[in-house]
């Protein structure tokens, strides 16, 4: 089984979206493994975003992600990175398809509610930022015999 992280970002939060998206998420079949609020610091910001720090758009996001608190979790599941990253949609929500989280629930790039990873390697390194292993929780759930062949 595969680990991504996925963030809902401030403004997913402040807008009562984490239930929601915890619900797609869970109703796909992918396991959630470890959760928690948190205020990131710029420390934070900058290691997750590290790719994008020269970019024009970076002093907005960076002040946007810091604005407010964010619901970090780890999912787990079979190509997790993929299937969640299909699901959250298009960077700008306009271009996210129709039943993605942001082709659904975003209207703004700079306002599109949820990251999630974009390969394995920064799932890696990602939860690793922001978790330790002994926050990934090991459960099963009752119908995992059923989600997979
Ligand atoms: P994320 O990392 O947050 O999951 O989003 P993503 O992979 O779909 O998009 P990415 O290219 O990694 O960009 C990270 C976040 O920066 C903001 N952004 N603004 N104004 C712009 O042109 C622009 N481009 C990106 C978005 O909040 C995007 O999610
Ligand atoms: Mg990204």
């Amino acid at each position: 089984m595969d680990r991504t992280f996925v963030m809902v970002k401030p403004d997913g939060v402040a807008r009562g979206l984490i239930g929601e998206v915890i619900s797609r998420l869970e109703g796909k079949g992918l396991k959630l493994v470890a959760a928690r609020f948190e205020r990131l610091t710029e420390k934070k910001v900058l290691e997750q975003y590290r790719e994008h720090i020269e970019k024009p758009f970076f002093p907005s996001l960076r002040h946007f992600i810091e604005s407010g608190p964010c619901f970090l979790m780890v999912w787990e599941g079979r190509d997790a990175v993929r299937v969640v990253r299909r699901m959250v949609g298009a960077t700008n929500p306009g271009d996210a398809e129709p039943g993605t989280i942001r082709g659904d629930l975003a209207m703004d790039t700079g306002r599109n509610v949820i990251h999630a990873s974009d390969s394995p390697a920064s799932a890696e390194r990602e939860i690793a930022i922001h978790f330790n292993p002994g926050e990934i929780v090991t459960y099963k759930r009752a119908d995992e015999s059923a989600l997979y062949e």
